[in-house]
């Protein structure tokens, strides 16, 4: 069963510890590790363009403690079916749709970087929106990460746990993302709007111009769940990268591993008429959304709220038509989001192969279009609609060791 709301409190949470492996109480400790949503920025991420965010105040949580006498991890969830349990000496490779891949790709990235971790932990999570677009992968493993640097006593900056999480999507998922979503749920700062430069890794967190309107963020899905490595996601990175390597060259320049984000604007005007077919339609699409993003941040920052709604959506649209990674049923969803009354903007939330849509909505029309989207929604995807929450939620801060 789909659930919107975060499952108890913290004190149901450390007792499910207790209970479930007889730790005391006291011993327990808390990570919050929030979902989060890019206004614009799609899927240049791993173009190392620059991208926005905001965490939200929906978040996965792990309750664990150190098992210092017990080098292994164990856990169980609140959200999903069976135990997990490995040796901190002997990580199992992955098993594809199974959660406990994020524990284990999260103590293989430690251990890959040269973390010596000692002390295992054990564990009970919870959150219930897995089914893609808030990056619900980066927020449990990031809460992985915190958990075990906090029960071996390290002490890890914030860009090298997101090259961390990085690592456990890369290479033990297989997933070839870029930094957006860890940063994201790293960086994040309630009412302001992260700007990540994923080329330098530096980021900035930016204030709302005054004039900026009052607004909601608003959250439809769409009822397909798949793991993001399933869909046509690699193919797309690996399609930029074939548009990158053809203008590196049209511009006279040698390089391996290129990505759009090395060939400057002018690069790309003199020669995008070397491109052809899908390579075309998807440096299209990157150039044309590392303007918006541009033009987006100064939007914010100047307080024009109508302006970033327009390339919200219009950001939605290059999705479809250039990047060509809008599943029918999502394509619906931002159809029915974009003529809702009171929205600003919409677009995909996450990669647009699965999972969910996002909008930003004035706060006092923001029921009303919850209702009319799941209305609206329940006619054009009945099939779908009955296992796909639509709710409102508002920015937040970034992950954190919460305490008791
Ligand atoms: C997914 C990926 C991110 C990013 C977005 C699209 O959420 O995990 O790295 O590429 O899609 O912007």
């Amino acid at each position: 069963m789909l659930r919107v709301a975060e499952t108890g409190d913290t004190a149901q949470r450390i007792e499910a510890v207790h209970k479930r492996y007889d730790i005391d109480p006291k011993q327990v400790r808390l990570v919050r590790a929030p979902y989060r949503i890019c206004p614009l920025g799609a899927h240049i991420d791993h173009q190392l363009g620059t991208v926005t965010a905001m965490a939200i105040d929906r978040a996965v949580w792990l309750a664990f403690a150190p098992t210092p006498a017990d080098r292994r991890v164990r856990l169980t969830s609140r959200s999903f079916a069976g135990d997990v349990d490995f040796a901190l000496d002997a990580v199992p490779d992955r098993v594809d749709g199974d959660w406990g891949n994020f524990p284990r790709g999260a103590v293989r990235a430690l251990q890959a970087a040269g973390h010596d971790l000692r002390c295992g932990i054990v564990g009970v999570t919870d959150g219930g929106l897995a089914e893609g677009g808030l990056s619900s992968s980066a927020a449990i493993g990031v809460a992985y990460l915190l958990a075990l640097q906090a029960a071996n006593g390290l002490v890890v900056a914030a860009d090298d746990n997101i090259r961390l999480d990085q690592a456990i999507e890369n290479g033990y998922l297989g997933l070839r993302n870029g930094i957006l979503d860890p940063a994201a749920i790293l960086l994040s700062r309630r009412d302001q709007l992260t700007v990540i430069d994923c080329k330098s890794m530096t980021h900035e967190v930016v204030p709302a111009g005054t004039a900026l309107l009052p607004f909601r963020v608003l959250i439809a899905f769409s009822g397909l769940r798949q793991a993001l490595v399933s869909t046509d996601y690699n193919r797309r990175v690996g399609e930029c990268q074939q548009a990158a390597t053809a203008l590196l060259a049209a511009s006279g320049r040698v390089g391996t591993q290129a990505r759009l984000g090395h060939i400057t604007q002018d690069e790309y005007d003199a020669h995008a008429g070397v491109l052809t077919g899908p390579p075309s339609r998807r440096a299209a699409h990157v150039f044309g959304e590392m303007a918006r993003v541009r033009d987006g941040v100064a939007a914010w920052r100047r307080g024009d709220t109508a302006e970033l709604g327009r390339l919200m959506t219009a950001s939605g649209h290059s999705s479809i038509h250039n990047y060509e990674c809008g599943a029918p049923p999502l394509i619906d969803l931002y159809d029915i989001l974009r003529t809702t009354d009171g929205v600003y903007g919409a677009r995909f939330s996450g990669a647009g192969f699965r999972g969910c849509c996002v909008a930003l909505v004035a706060p006092d029309a923001a029921v009303d279009a919850v209702a009319s989207v799941r209305r609206r929604y329940a006619r054009a995807r009945p099939e779908l609609a009955a296992e796909a929450p639509v709710f409102l939620c508002d920015s937040d801060d970034g992950a954190r060791l919460v305490a008791q």
